[in-house]
């Protein structure tokens, strides 16, 4: 039987990215569970606080956060979802896993060097300006609450975008670190290795920077869309969508990245894999279809797809907030008696069990 762990940061209404790289699949996993697979998806507001937030911001992103994933399918009777604050075991094994962590590793992990923005040798540790501010302890040890996350359920896989692979990669070594030093026999595994599930569409890009991914930190609403955006919105942002002055369709993420985006994205929204973006693309191309008639097409099977998460979203969010409250109070209690059982089990291992 397999366990599936995946995480999402409170930062909103989760976007097209979100959605088509991870949450997606999340529904699907739950849809393909066998009989004694275990779903687990937390919504990680201690990740969220390594960056500065707003408190009401950060209690309201949270409650549309938890509607967000009713909306898109998650079912709480066969998924467990929970805030990650209220499961005080992935801190207990942060800190275990913390005692063997490599700061070298770490040092090395491109997720805060990118938050930072740092000019070039400038020292991490101390203030290089008003607005450069030091590297925190918390956004540097980031990855490590990421694993702690992921092994405290024994997970088997994960299902994350590309960018998450790395620190994937970083909760596998400590697993594997951490048995070779404290596991009684060579190859007995304490700390399950976790495989990622990559979703086909591993990496979606900004509408208004086709270079970079689409993300939440991006300021400009127009980068992304929202899966709970109007046809109206959906609209205006794919028909603001940067794009180039070529003549006609094709597809070449390098050259058109604009283009491209919008190509995977429909592809993407499609989900059915018969058809690849190049061949797409080149129908396209061959039909003479212009840019206009692409973005209209990429609008309204966006539009399509999202309907009915749309629909469901307001419909929660129009319930009385007891309702989220108690579906979270009871994801956090079974949340909590998988994860004390592994924290027991790793304190026993390092001969902190109590009594003496
Ligand atoms: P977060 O909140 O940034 O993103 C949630 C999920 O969305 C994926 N994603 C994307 N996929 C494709 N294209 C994009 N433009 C795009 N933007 C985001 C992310 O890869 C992710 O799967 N550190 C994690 C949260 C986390 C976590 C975990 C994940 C904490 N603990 C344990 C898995 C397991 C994060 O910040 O995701």
């Amino acid at each position: 039987s397999r366990t599936i762990f995946s995480g999402i940061q409170p930062t909103g209404v989760p976007h097209l990215g979100n959605y088509l790289g991870a949450l997606r699949e999340w529904v699907k996993l739950q849809r393909d569970a066998n009989h004694g697979d275990q779903l687990i998806y937390s919504i990680v507001d201690l990740h969220a606080i390594t960056v500065k937030q707003e408190r009401e911001q950060l209690a309201k992103r949270k409650k549309e956060l938890f509607a967000s994933l009713l909306a898109i399918g998650l079912d709480p009777k066969r998924s467990i979802i929970f805030e990650q604050s209220r499961v005080p075991e992935h801190l207990e094994l942060m800190w275990i896993l913390s005692c063997n962590a490599s700061m070298g590793y770490l040092g090395r992990m491109t997720q805060w060097k990118s938050k930072l923005a740092l000019s070039e040798n400038a020292s991490p540790f101390e203030a290089s300006a008003p607005n450069k501010p030091a590297l925190k302890l918390g956004l540097f040890s980031y990855p490590v609450l990421q694993a702690a996350d992921i092994l405290v359920y024994g997970t088997t896989h994960v299902p994350v975008g590309e960018d998450q692979a790395q620190h994937l990669e970083f909760a596998r070594d400590l697993a594997a670190g951490f048995n070779h030093v404290y596991a009684p026999h060579e190859g007995v595994e304490i700390l399950r290795s976790p495989q990622t599930i990559l979703s086909p569409a591993k990496r979606v890009m900004s509408l208004t920077d086709p270079t970079k991914k689409m993300s939440k930190s991006d300021p400009d609403p127009r980068s992304s869309i929202l899966i709970t955006d109007s046809k109206e919105e959906i609209r205006k942002k794919i028909n603001g969508a940067k794009t180039d002055s070529l003549v006609g369709i094709s597809y070449d993420r390098e050259r058109r990245p604009g283009v491209s985006n919008l190509i995977d994205i429909l592809c993407y929204m499609a989900d059915d894999n018969t058809i690849s973006p190049e061949t797409l693309a080149r129908d396209m191309g061959a039909a003479n279809v212009s840019m206009k008639a692409l973005k209209e097409l990429v609008a309204d099977t966006i539009d399509v797809g999202l309907r009915d998460v749309r629909g469901r979203y307001e419909d929660i969010m129009s319930l009385p907030i007891d309702h989220l409250s108690g579906l979270s109070k009871d994801g956090k209690s079974r949340a909590r008696t998988e994860a004390r059982k592994m924290v027991n089990t790793v304190y026993a291992a390092l001969g902190l069990e109590p009594g003496f």
